[in-house]
Formats: structure tokens, C-alpha cells, sequence
């Protein structure tokens, strides 16, 4: 068929639908731009929990510090050094309870905002300032987090291990399908942490680190949205669950924890990119579909 033919056709039997396709593409692509603007940033009054949850692990991935900071001037001995010591999880803990001789911060929810500032901008402790690093908004969220996200995980644990009576690990299964098989597929081993010689999985995190997966579980990973315990309307069982059941999943490792303590957050990605592309061809997707659809109709 020549161009000439093609364009004639084209013409005749698209012209009248291609008004109604521009519409539903511009209808779809503002909705998506909407709700992926929403899930960036939700500024408010009193910023942002799960934000903050995610800046309470890797502040510095989100602000790109880039700089060498040196060991935390709270940090003592060599068993970490670098910008690891400046993250507030290393000290204060999965489970907020205070790794080693670091107080927790379980109890920092009875502190007004203002107090909680005190702590952030060095006033109560020169030695504790993040106030070069962190924006307001950022403050915010993080007050936030402390506020409504920080959670007494001290009946929940026992010895390290989730108590029985709060999982229920066949619903976890479930929600696990719902929530993460399209990423990390069926057995978890689709995104591979390590190495192929040493390989992470899911499993691996859920297994030996059941605090660190809840915490990524009710707030959510670094810029990638996925779900978290405020978008899917989640109580902590629910999460809790789901922690359950990907202590079951296959492990790469066979005793993980070294190399799960060797896991750094900068050496992943910046995967806003791979998100965009994916929107991208999200759209071109819908477009193709409504083509079709439409020319199955009009004969
Ligand atoms: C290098 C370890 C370290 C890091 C990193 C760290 N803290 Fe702390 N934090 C401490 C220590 C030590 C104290 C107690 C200091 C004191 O008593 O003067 C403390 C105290 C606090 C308190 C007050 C606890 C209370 O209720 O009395 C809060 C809240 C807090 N930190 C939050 C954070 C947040 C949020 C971050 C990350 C932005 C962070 N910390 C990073 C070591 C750390
Ligand atoms: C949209 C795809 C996607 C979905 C859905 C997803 N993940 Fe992930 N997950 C990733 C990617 C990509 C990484 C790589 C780490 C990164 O860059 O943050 C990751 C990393 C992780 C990590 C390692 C820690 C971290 O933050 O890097 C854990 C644990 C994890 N995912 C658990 C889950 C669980 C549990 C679910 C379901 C609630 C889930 N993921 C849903 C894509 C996804």
C-alpha cells in the first residue's frame, strides 16, 4: 500500500476518532501527572510521616550529599565511619530503640515540635545538628515521623524474631502478591541485592533483618513509589503480616547477615529516570490500546 492510499485512509476512517483519542490521551496523561505529583511531595502544616520515615534511613541519598562528612562527632570507635555514622537509623535503630549505647527515640513522640527541633538544629546538643543539611520541609517531616511514625515495636519483637501471635503469614502471602511480586516476582529473588555469586534476595532481608523490612514496609522504599502503611489505609498488623511471610521466601544467602550489613542504600540507583520511562511508556502503551480499540469499532 503507498503513502499516498494510506494517508487517504487514514483520513477517512481516523480523522473523526482522532479528536476523541487526543481527549482520552491528554484525560490519562493528567491524571497520571497528578497523582505522581501528589505521591512526590505532600507538603502540609505538619509535613509528612512516611517522607520522614524514608529521610530517618538515607537523608543524605535524598539531599545527594555528596561531600565526605567524616565520622559523626557523636560516632565512637571504627566500627562504621563516613556518612553511614551521620544517618539517624544507625544510631537510633530499625526498631527506634537505640542501637548499642545510642538512646532510642521511642519515647521522643512525648516531645513537642519545638522540642524535637531543639534536637535537630543542635540546641539541645551541639554535637546533634543536622541543620546544615536539612531543608525546613524536611525538618518537618522527619518531626513528623518521630510524632505519629516511631512505634513501640517492644511486644511485637521478641529476641529479634516477630512474636507469632502478630502475623498471620497466609494474609501476608497475599498481600505480598498485591504489593510486591510484580517487582520482586514470585519468589523474591527477581532484584538481586548482592552479587550472582553472592546473591540477596527479599527473602534474605525479610529473614535476617525482620525490623529493617517492616520499616521499608509500612513507609515505602527510596523514590520509587510504592505503597506504604498511609496509602494502602494499612494498621500495623497488616504490615506485620506481610513481614511474616517474607521471612519465608527463598534466601540467596544461607547466613546473610554479613553481607546484609555491608548493604548500602548509596550504592543503589537513582532510579527517578527508569520511574519516568516507565510513566512514558505507560502512555504510549494506553495510546496503541485506544487505537486499536477504536478501529475495531469503526469497522
Ligand atoms: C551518631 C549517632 C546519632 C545519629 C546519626 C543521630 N542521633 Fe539522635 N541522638 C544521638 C544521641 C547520642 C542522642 C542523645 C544525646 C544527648 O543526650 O545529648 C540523640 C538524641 C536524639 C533525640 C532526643 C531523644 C530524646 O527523646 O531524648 C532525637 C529525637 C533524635 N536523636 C533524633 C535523631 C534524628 C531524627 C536523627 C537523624 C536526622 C538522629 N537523631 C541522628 C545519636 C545520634
Ligand atoms: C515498583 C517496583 C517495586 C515494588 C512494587 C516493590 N519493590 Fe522493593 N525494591 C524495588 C527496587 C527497584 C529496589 C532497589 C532498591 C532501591 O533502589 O531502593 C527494591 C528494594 C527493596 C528492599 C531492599 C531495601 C531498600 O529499600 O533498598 C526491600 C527489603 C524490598 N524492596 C521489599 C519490598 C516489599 C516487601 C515490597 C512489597 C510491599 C516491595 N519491595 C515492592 C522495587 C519494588
Amino acid at each position: 500500500m503507498d503513502v499516498i492510499l494510506t494517508m487517504k485512509l487514514i483520513r477517512r476512517k481516523f480523522l473523526p476518532k482522532i479528536k476523541q483519542i487526543v481527549f482520552v490521551t491528554l484525560v490519562i496523561c493528567i491524571a497520571i501527572l497528578s497523582i505522581s505529583a501528589v505521591n512526590f511531595y505532600q507538603e502540609g502544616d505538619s509535613g509528612d510521616y512516611v517522607k520522614g520515615a524514608q529521610l530517618y534511613y538515607s537523608w543524605d541519598h535524598f539531599f545527594e550529599v555528596n561531600e565526605d562528612l567524616g565520622k559523626h562527632p557523636l560516632w565512637e570507635g571504627n566500627s562504621k565511619s563516613g556518612i553511614e555514622t551521620w544517618r539517624c537509623v544507625t544510631c537510633h535503630g530499625w526498631d527506634y530503640a537505640g542501637v548499642d549505647d545510642f538512646p532510642g527515640i521511642v519515647k521522643s513522640s512525648n516531645l513537642t515540635e519545638a522540642e524535637i527541633l531543639e534536637w535537630l538544629n543542635g540546641n539541645q546538643n551541639e554535637l546533634h545538628d543536622f541543620s546544615n543539611y536539612f531543608t525546613v520541609t524536611a525538618i518537618e517531616d522527619i518531626t513528623e515521623f518521630i510524632k505519629v511514625g516511631v512505634t513501640d515495636y517492644s511486644e511485637i519483637f521478641s529476641e529479634g524474631e516477630l512474636a507469632n501471635e502478630n502475623v498471620d503469614r497466609t494474609y501476608g502471602e497475599e498481600l505480598y502478591k498485591n504489593e510486591c511480586l510484580s517487582c520482586h516476582s514470585v519468589d523474591g529473588s527477581k532484584i538481586n541485592f548482592g552479587t550472582a555469586a553472592n546473591p540477596l534476595f527479599v527473602g534474605d532481608f525479610g529473614f535476617d533483618n525482620p525490623k529493617m523490612m517492616l520499616h521499608i514496609v509500612r513507609f515505602g522504599h527510596l523514590e520509587i513509589n510504592t505503597g506504604s502503611e498511609s496509602s494502602l489505609g494499612w494498621e500495623l498488623r497488616d504490615s506485620l503480616s506481610l513481614v511474616g511471610y517474607t521471612e519465608l521466601l527463598p534466601r540467596g544467602q544461607r547466613d546473610g547477615a554479613a553481607l546484609l550489613d555491608d548493604f548500602d542504600y548509596d550504592d543503589q540507583g537513582d532510579t527517578t529516570d527508569i520511574v519516568n520511562l516507565a510513566i512514558v511508556l505507560v502512555i504510549i502503551v494506553l495510546i496503541t490500546v485506544s487505537f486499536v480499540i477504536l478501529r475495531e469499532r469503526g469497522g
